[in-house]
């Protein structure tokens, strides 16, 4: 999108990048920042964007959203999903390879790329760690790395063979890409539908323990210890998950980890009406767990927050509780839903950081892995790609399903009214999302 780019400013926002918060106009001009600074002149011609009272921080970074396509269109395409994205403030998404087919050929790479050319935001494959997602010989690793393929992952299962795992590892290392585990072993979760605990037995649902989740985290931790190979974790939901990843992380490991904002915002309690729409693989967790991924993100031990954006159908989701699909919608809400969850444990610019420079670091696509007038995450400084995303903290809003982006309506936050909403999104210099509405 940045051919054409107008003349954009962005006046009276706060600017929040690389950890600094400061009073400033953002200037772009043809898909890069020209200016940051006070009262700056706008050129004739320019559109000018109103910040007064936002936050004007970087495009968001999503590290984990189900976009589909292709193979399940009916609950959401490459373009629906994007068009989602960008209402939330994302300027990148990685695409998940649980698709049909999956996401483990140079075909399908080329097929979710084709899709989204001229999307409102940047769409990045994530290849499959085995072939069919299947758990038993390893996907061609090395040609979809070839293609840029930078992440590699079988979520929605983990990989249940720590051989297997330990070659994909030894693979990863050499081509210099990263393994995203979905840690959970199926032998400890066969049959479960939410979190074993006090409201699973009151409910009578079968349940999942936090040793589903523990177990594999503890087993893939001593692979990357035995490697030295990077490793990132998906979705961790259990305190007892924030613990073992915590000591990783002091013994030096080289692992990054990601919380959900349904995980930051929702306990197991919301599943006691039966609403298929609170089932989410991992599930729901009570309280102390809530608490313990609540303080993990303020003190940095968990990296990034990413959506796990999963739409799925009325058709397919409105089953009996223990039938239907597991999976929520995240693109719109995520920001809103976060700052939210996260009041009282750290600030909005804290939260951002974790949604920008952190997740675009884990992707390879921060001004580390890329020339800056490219780089996704930050900062926002001259130079740098015109991706941004402004936040007004105050306004509140009411979630319509009805009215999201998205070709489903799943998400937990229906009816829920929201503190904090995307203002605008501007992608590769051209504003997608001007007032909350999007305008491409
Ligand atoms: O709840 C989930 N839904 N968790 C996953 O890991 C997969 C996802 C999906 O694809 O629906």
């Amino acid at each position: 999108m940045a051919e054409g780019a107008p003349s954009v400013v962005v006046r009276g926002g706060k600017v929040v990048s690389g950890g600094r918060a400061r009073r400033a106009d953002v200037a772009l001009e043809g898909g890069v920042v020209a200016a940051v600074g006070p009262d700056l002149a706008v050129p004739p011609g320019a559109v000018v964007l109103d910040a007064g009272g936002c936050l004007v921080s970087a495009g968001l970074v999503d590290i984990h959203a189900h976009l589909r396509e292709p193979g399940a269109e009916e609950a959401e395409t490459v373009a629906s999903a994007c068009r989602a994205a960008a209402l939330g403030g994302f300027t990148a998404v990685v695409a998940m390879p649980n698709t049909d087919p999956p996401i483990d050929s140079a075909s399908v790479v080329a097929d979710v790329r084709a899709l989204a050319a001229g999307a409102p935001c940047e769409v990045l494959v994530a290849g499959a760690i085995t072939l069919g997602r299947k758990g038993e010989r390893l996907a061609p690793l090395r040609e979809l790395a070839m293609l840029g393929v930078r992440l590699f992952t079988d979520d929605g299962t983990g990989v249940q063979d720590g051989g297997l795992l330990l070659r994909a590892l030894e693979y990863a290392q050499g081509l210099g890409v990263v393994l995203a585990e979905h840690c959970e072993d199926a032998s400890l979760s066969a049959g479960g539908c939410m979190h074993e605990g006090a409201w699973s037995s009151l409910l009578g649902l079968p349940g999942i323990p936090a040793a589903a989740e523990e177990a594999m985290l503890a087993r893939d931790l001593a692979l990357v210890a035995q490697t030295g190979a990077p490793m990132h974790f998906l979705h961790l939901s259990t305190a007892g998950s924030v613990e073992l990843f915590a000591a990783a992380r002091a013994r030096g490991l080289p692992v990054t980890a990601e919380v959900t904002p349904h995980h930051l915002a929702l306990s197991d309690a919301a599943v006691a009406g039966y609403d298929p729409v609170f089932k989410v693989n991992p599930p729901l967790r009570p309280e102390a767990d809530v608490e313990a991924l609540r303080r993990a993100v303020a003190a940095g031990t968990l990296d990034a927050i990413a959506t796990d954006h999963a739409p799925h159908p009325p058709e397919a989701k409105d089953l009996p509780f223990d039938q239907a699909p597991p999976g929520m919608l995240g693109l719109e809400t995520a920001l809103a839903v976060s700052v939210n969850a996260l009041s009282g444990y750290c600030s909005a610019e804290r939260v951002l950081a974790k949604m920008t420079a952190a997740p675009a670091a884990i992707a390879g696509v921060s001004v580390a892995g890329r020339p800056a007038a490219s780089a996704q995450g930050g900062p926002v400084v001259a130079g740098a790609a015109a991706h941004l995303c402004v936040f007004d903290p105050a306004a509140s809003w009411t979630v319509d399903p009805a009215s999201l982006a998205s070709r489903s309506a799943n998400t937990p936050f229906a009816r829920t009214t929201l503190v904090g909403r995307v203002r605008h999104t501007v992608f590769a210099g051209t504003p997608v999302v001007v007032d909350a509405e999007l305008v491409c």
